[in-house]
């Protein structure tokens, strides 16, 4: 059986919003994230009924709280359902807080051929009215859609590409955006209309899985630290940072989200040097919320290439896992 021809979906809840709960319907945001089980919110919208699904609880937490467990043990499960031939593709609950970095690792560890569609809400599944069960409806639909493959982010009709998505918003439900790049298409009544190519994917059984096998078997990541240059920015962060090199956590890297066009204040700019020659690996991304460091001669930092400040720091401790 081909990816074509495979119909069934494998559906994986991490918690989040979408399966928060409230003590009070009318109570869109004091309500606490991870508490409705991944089953009951797929019993919550009766057309998924029709759809053979296989249902996964594999951690129930606010994602603000993301830990390293919970990324290898939902890696592992997306790759081990992923090489199924029955399996169509897969569907994520997922809080909207960091569903842009787990988004972000999924794709760069593995690129998948048939689509992994992260979904979220930003009100309880208690809500008066609920925005999860269109979102996991929505989801579906990407899932099963014959061309769809990637990691994508599927909220409020739109469909995100993995590399670009960021939450950009802390109440609307339609809290993302993917900059100049723009969404990859939207689901209009289980329709997809699509405006960008999917997600780079690599054909299957051919995927190296060396840096997905290197997640699993970390102990700890290695210790990236973001911070920010802002006005006043001395150094001094770099500098109490540094003071606590030693040991398993030590500090292996930092990345800094430079004003404007990557720049850092002097300063600062000095303290990151020292870090540098101390062996710690420094990039420079952008504070701005769109756009990219235009990358120039004379740069004193390595760019993040186009990545935001928060990706550019798991990529950063992802390549440093290889080292
Ligand atoms: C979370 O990220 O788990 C809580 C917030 C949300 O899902 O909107």
């Amino acid at each position: 059986m081909n990816a074509n021809q495979a119909r069934r979906l494998v559906v994986l809840g991490t918690g989040g919003t979408i399966a928060g709960r409230a003590t009070q319907a009318s109570d869109n945001v004091g309500y606490v994230a991870g508490q409705v089980a991944v089953s009951e919110l797929v019993a919550m919208v009766p057309a998924l009924a029709a759809c053979p699904l296989d249902v996964e609880q594999v951690a129930q937490i606010n994602s603000k709280d993301m830990v390293l467990g919970v990324w290898q043990t939902l890696a592992g499960r997306v790759a081990v359902h992923l090489e199924r031939s029955d399996v169509a593709g897969i569907v994520i609950t997922h809080g909207t807080d960091t569903i842009e970095e787990t988004a972000f690792l999924l794709q760069t560890l593995l690129k998948p051929s048939k689509p992994v569609v992260l979904t979220c809400a930003m009100r309880p599944a208690t809500a008066l009215v609920p925005d999860g069960p269109q979102n996991l409806s929505d989801a579906v639909a990407v899932a099963l859609h014959p061309q769809a493959r990637g990691v994508v982010v599927v909220c409020a009709g739109r469909i995100h590409g993995a590399i670009d998505v960021a939450k950009v918003h802390p109440y609307r439900t339609d809290p993302f955006d993917s900059g100049d790049a723009g969404a990859l298409g939207c689901v209009e009544e289980a329709q997809l209309r699509m405006f960008r190519p999917w997600p780079q994917a690599v054909p299957e059984g051919t995927h190296d899985t060396a840096s997905l096998q290197r997640l699993l078997g970390a102990a700890v990541m290695p210790r990236v630290e973001l911070i920010f240059s802002h006005a006043l920015a001395d150094g001094e962060v770099v500098r109490a940072l540094l003071g606590h090199t030693n040991g398993a956590g030590r500090l292996r890297g930092i990345v800094v989200a430079g004003t404007g066009n990557g720049t850092v204040h002097d300063d600062l700019l000095a303290a990151l040097k020292h870090a540098q020659s101390s062996g710690v690996e420094v990039v420079v991304a952008s504070r701005c919320a769109q756009g990219r460091v235009v990358p120039h001669a004379g740069q004193p930092l390595s760019d993040s290439a186009g990545l935001s400040p928060v990706k550019a720091r798991l990529a950063l401790a992802l390549r440093l896992l290889e080292v």
